[in-house]
C-alpha cells in the first residue's frame, strides 16, 4: 500500500520535489513526537564525575562538563547543575565553581563545609577569578559553546571535595536526581552510571592517569520540555519575483496595543529609557515591534542565477534590544547543502547526521568579523552569501525548491512561512501543484499516523 501511494506521488510530484516533500515530513514528524532532535540525534550533554583521591571521610572529584551537541549552546546567564546526595554528604570545598546557598552547617563547630544542603546547585565561576580557586577548564561564566563550533570550549570543569563519615571506595553512594538549567528547563539528565576503566587528564592536560572511581551523567535537551514560544521566524524573496514573503504575522506573539512594553518602535523616546533599564534579566526580551513580533528573523533572498552555479544571501536581524548574541549559529536544510561551492564570511560545517542524509549545515560567524550579532539596531544584524553548484537533476527555481526546508537559530527551530506563499517564477502555474502538494501531504500524514 506504501509503495502504491508513493508511486502515485511520484506521478504528481516533479523531480526533486519528492524527497523535498519526504524530508518535511520526516522532519515535522521527528521534531514534534519526540524529544529527540533529528539532526542532532547523539547530542547530549555528559557530566563525568572523577574521584581523584580518597579523602579519611570521602573523596574529591573533578566533575567535567562535556556539551556534546553539534549547535546547541549554553549562553549567559549560564547553566546551573543541581543533584540530591544519596546520604548525608557535605561539600567541604569547590575549585571553579561555587554552591549557590550554604544551607544549614550549624552542626559543623571547626571547619564550616561550602555546603550543607541535600540539593546543592552549582555555579560556574565568572572568568577573571583569583587564581587559587580556578582549575583547568573552569571560570566561564556558565557560558558553554557547541561541539561543532568550538570544541575547545564546549568543556567546562569544577572540582569538589565530598565528606560524608565513614565513606571509602566501598560505599561511596552516587547523587542522584541531576537536574541542569541553561538557565531554563529544556534538559532532562539520567542516572549517574559507573564507568570503567576511567582515565583521567590532569589538570595540567599533560597526564593522563586512572581515576580511582568515575561516573557518567547524560542529559538531553528537548525543545517541547522547555515549552519555548517560537523565538525565531524566515522570510523569503527572490531575483525572480519581487514579492517579499515576510514572516508569519505573530509567530512569536502579537502587538498589543493597549498594553505598553509589549514591544517597542525603534522611534520612540520610551526606548533609551528601558533599554538601560538595568538589573532586567536579560532573557526577558523586549522586541522592536514588527507584525511576527520575533526576537531573530532569518531572511534567505535568491540572489542570482549563474549557468553552473546560483548564489543566496543570508541576513540574520535581531529584533531584541536586550540581548547581543555572541555564538550565535544557524542550522540549514536545503538539498543543494551536499554540494556547496563558496561561502562568504560565515563559517561553514556540513552536518551529516544519517549515512547518505548530507542536505544540512551549520553556519556561524567568523571571528572578530561578524560572529558578534548586536542587539536590535542598526548593528543588530549579520549577512552571508553562498554558492551552490547545481546538480542538473534537482535544481529548480520553480516550486519554491530554492528556499530552505528547515533553518535553527542557536538550535531553536525558525518558523517558516507556509509553502504556498512562497515567490514563484513569473507564469508558474504552482497555485494547482502547491495544492496537489497539500493533499498529499495530508494523505501521508493520516497513513504514517496508521502505521505506526
Ligand atoms: C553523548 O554524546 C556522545 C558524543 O556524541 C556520544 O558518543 C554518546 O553516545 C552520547 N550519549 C548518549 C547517551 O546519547
Ligand atoms: C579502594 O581503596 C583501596 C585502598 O585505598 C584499594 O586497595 C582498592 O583497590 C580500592 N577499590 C576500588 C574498587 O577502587
Ligand atoms: C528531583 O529534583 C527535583 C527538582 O529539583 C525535585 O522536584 C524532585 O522532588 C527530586 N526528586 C527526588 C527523588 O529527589
Ligand atoms: C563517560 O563520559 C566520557 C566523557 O564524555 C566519555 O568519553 C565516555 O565514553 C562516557 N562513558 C559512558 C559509558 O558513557
Ligand atoms: C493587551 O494588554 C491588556 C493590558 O495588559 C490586556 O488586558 C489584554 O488582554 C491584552 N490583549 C491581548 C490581545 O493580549
Ligand atoms: C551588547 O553589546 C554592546 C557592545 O558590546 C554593549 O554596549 C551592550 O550593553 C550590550 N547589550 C546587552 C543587552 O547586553
Ligand atoms: C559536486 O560538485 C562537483 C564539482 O564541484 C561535481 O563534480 C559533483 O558531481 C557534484 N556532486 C553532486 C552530488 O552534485
Ligand atoms: C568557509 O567556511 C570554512 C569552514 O568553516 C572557513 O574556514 C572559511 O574561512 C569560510 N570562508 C569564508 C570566505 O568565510
Ligand atoms: C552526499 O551524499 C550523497 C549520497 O550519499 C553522496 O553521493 C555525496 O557525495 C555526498 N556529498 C557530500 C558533500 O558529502
Ligand atoms: C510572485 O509570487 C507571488 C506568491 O508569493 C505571486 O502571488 C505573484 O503572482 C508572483 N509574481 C509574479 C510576477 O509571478
Amino acid at each position: 500500500m506504501k509503495s502504491v501511494l508513493l508511486s502515485a506521488i511520484g506521478s504528481v510530484v516533479p523531480r526533486g520535489g519528492l524527497p523535498v516533500l519526504l524530508l518535511l515530513f520526516l522532519a515535522y514528524f521527528t521534531s514534534t513526537s519526540t524529544a529527540y532532535d533529528a539532526l542532532d540525534p547523539t547530542g547530549n550533554i555528559t557530566l563525568k564525575w572523577d574521584v581523584i583521591s580518597w579523602t579519611p571521610d570521602g573523596y574529591v572529584a573533578v566533575v567535567t562538563m562535556f556539551n556534546f551537541q553539534q549547535y546547541r549552546h549554553i549562553q549567559e546567564p549560564g547553566w546551573s547543575l543541581g543533584w540530591t546526595w544519596a546520604k548525608k554528604e557535605v561539600i567541604w570545598n569547590m575549585m571553579g565553581a561555587q554552591t549557590t546557598e550554604q544551607g544549614d552547617c550549624s552542626k559543623f563547630k571547626a571547619g564550616i563545609p561550602h555546603c550543607c544542603k541535600k540539593d546543592p546547585t552549582v555555579v560556574d565561576l565568572l572568568p577573571g577569578t583569583p587564581y587559587n580557586q580556578q582549575i583547568a577548564n573552569c571560570c566561564k561564566g556558565g557560558v558553554l559553546n557547541s561541539w561543532a563550533q568550538d570544541p575547545n570550549n564546549a568543556v567546562s570543569s569544577f572540582q569538589i571535595s565530598v565528606g560524608s563519615a565513614g565513606t571509602t571506595n566501598k560505599t561511596v553512594k552516587l547523587p542522584k536526581n541531576f537536574t541542569l538549567k541553561a538557565p531554563g528547563p529544556g534538559y532532562t539528565c539520567g542516572p549517574a552510571k559507573i564507568v570503567r576503566p576511567t582515565q583521567y587528564i590532569t589538570s595540567d592536560k599533560r597526564r593522563t592517569t586512572q581515576a580511582l572511581m568515575t561516573w557518567n551523567v547524560t542529559c538531553s535537551y528537548s525543545q517541547f520540555l522547555a515549552q519555548k514560544t517560537p523565538s525565531c521566524c524566515v522570510s523569503l524573496s527572490s531575483f525572480y519575483n519581487d514579492t517579499i514573503v515576510n514572516c508569519p504575522t505573530c509567530t512569536c506573539g502579537c502587538q498589543n496595543k493597549t498594553a505598553h512594553g509589549s514591544c517597542v518602535n525603534p522611534d520612540s523616546p520610551y526606548l533609551s529609557s528601558v533599554v538601560s533599564e538595568s538589573g532586567k534579566a536579560i532573557n526577558t526580551p523586549l522586541v522592536q515591534c514588527t507584525s511576527h513580533m520575533c526576537p531573530i528573523r532569518i531572511h534567505w533572498h535568491v540572489k542570482l542565477n549563474y549557468k553552473e552555479y546560483w548564489r543566496i544571501k543570508i541576513t540574520i536581524t535581531n529584533f531584541n534590544y536586550r540581548m547581543n548574541y555572541s555564538q550565535w549559529n544557524l542550522v540549514v536544510q536545503h538539498p543543494n547543502f551536499d554540494n556547496i561551492t563558496e561561502n562568504f564570511s560565515f563559517n561553514y560545517k556540513s552536518l551529516s547526521p544519517y549515512e547518505g542524509l548530507n542536505d544540512t549545515a551549520m553556519l556561524w560567524g567568523v571571528k572578530f568579523y561578524n560572529d558578534f550579532l548586536s542587539s536590535a539596531g542598526p548593528l543588530g544584524n549579520v549577512q552571508s552569501e553562498i554558492l551552490f553548484r547545481k546538480d542538473k537533476s534537482t535544481f529548480t527555481f520553480d516550486k519554491g525548491w530554492a528556499f530552505p526546508r528547515r533553518i535553527y537559530f542557536n538550535g531553536e527551530n525558525c518558523v517558516m512561512p507556509p509553502p504556498d506563499s512562497y515567490p514563484w517564477l513569473p507564469n508558474a502555474s504552482s497555485k494547482l501543484v502547491f495544492s496537489l502538494l497539500t493533499t498529499v501531504i495530508a494523505t501521508l500524514a493520516s497513513l504514517f499516523i496508521l502505521l505506526n
